[in-house]
């Protein structure tokens, strides 16, 4: 399983801890990856919306859907801490069924959950730590409030707004929340962020001060090439990689070099033989 939540509470960089890894995985190969790469924790994101399931934002996902990819991460036994998104509209409409749908995620196999916002989430976060589940937080920009925002767009710009969301973060930490996702924030309001709070700030276009990183699977690894967001650092061109691998499996299939006679089953040759006989040559 990794490091509990409690663990990961304590890893403050100004402790002396390392950077905490955070990388997104959707299912159980991405989550086999991640960990034999090492990294401490796997966040099955709602970005599996725009990554995986085609969608233009995080908005179209269900529990359902987040239940499904969490318990295929999960099915893979990674040795990270595994965090499951709540998707938008799970822990908007009744204490009650906020906690249910936190549930759903740990049963499907998370080991905490997470969800977006700041004060206003405030009681849902305490409901759902009420029920001995732990919740990482995420301010900033905050995808499923994609249309809110008018765009993803960085937050904090304005010194007001990074009071806002220096104390947003100071409440989340009070409520009990074990770490802090920064999405789109200039470096010194992350750094201020991280300065304020005793739990550690994950950063993801947030810069060099927080307590850790995430990046999004398919943009580390150039599988999601549409569109590259000026934090994201590519590690690898899969999908160049892939797509050349397709290509060249179309061209051996079309000249006829795949399969050859060692990829392919054969019977011993008197049971071919006696299949000839059975239906003949012609
Ligand atoms: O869903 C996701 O991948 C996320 C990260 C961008 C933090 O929330």
């Amino acid at each position: 399983m990794g490091l509990s939540a409690p663990a990961i509470g304590a890893r403050k960089v100004r402790n002396g801890h390392d950077p905490l890894v955070m990388v997104t995985a959707y299912d159980a190969p991405g989550a086999r990856v991640a960990s034999d790469a090492g990294a401490d924790l796997i966040l099955v994101g709602d970005s599996v919306a725009m990554v995986v399931l085609g969608y233009d934002d995080t908005l179209q996902v269900t529990v359902d859907d987040m239940v499904h990819h969490t318990a295929a991460v999960a099915r893979a036994e990674p040795d990270c801490h595994i965090v499951g998104d709540l998707p938008w509209m799970s822990y908007h409409v009744s204490a009650e069924e906020t906690v249910r749908n936190a549930a759903r995620l740990m049963r499907a196999g998370a080991h905490s959950v997470k969800l977006e916002g700041g004060r206003k989430r405030l009681p849902m976060v305490e409901r759902i730590i009420a029920a001995e589940i732990p919740v990482m937080g995420h301010i900033g920009l905050t995808p499923q409030s994609v249309h809110a925002m008018g765009g993803f767009k960085v937050q904090g710009k304005q010194a007001e707004q990074a009071r806002k969301l220096i104390q947003a973060a100071k409440s989340l930490a009070h409520a009990g929340c074990y770490a802090i996702v920064l999405e789109g924030v200039p470096v010194r309001v992350a750094e201020a962020v991280t300065e304020a709070v005793e739990i550690p700030t994950i950063g993801i276009g947030a810069g060099m001060h927080c307590d850790g990183q995430v990046l999004v699977y398919h943009d580390l690894l150039g599988i999601e090439d549409r569109f590259t967001p000026k934090f994201v650092r590519r590690y690898a061109d899969l999908k160049t990689a892939s797509t050349d691998a397709v290509r060249a499996y179309a061209a051996d299939v079309r000249s006829g070099a795949f399969p050859s006679h060692d990829e392919a089953y054969h019977m011993v040759d008197a049971e071919a033989d006696e299949l000839l006989g059975l239906y003949g040559s012609d």
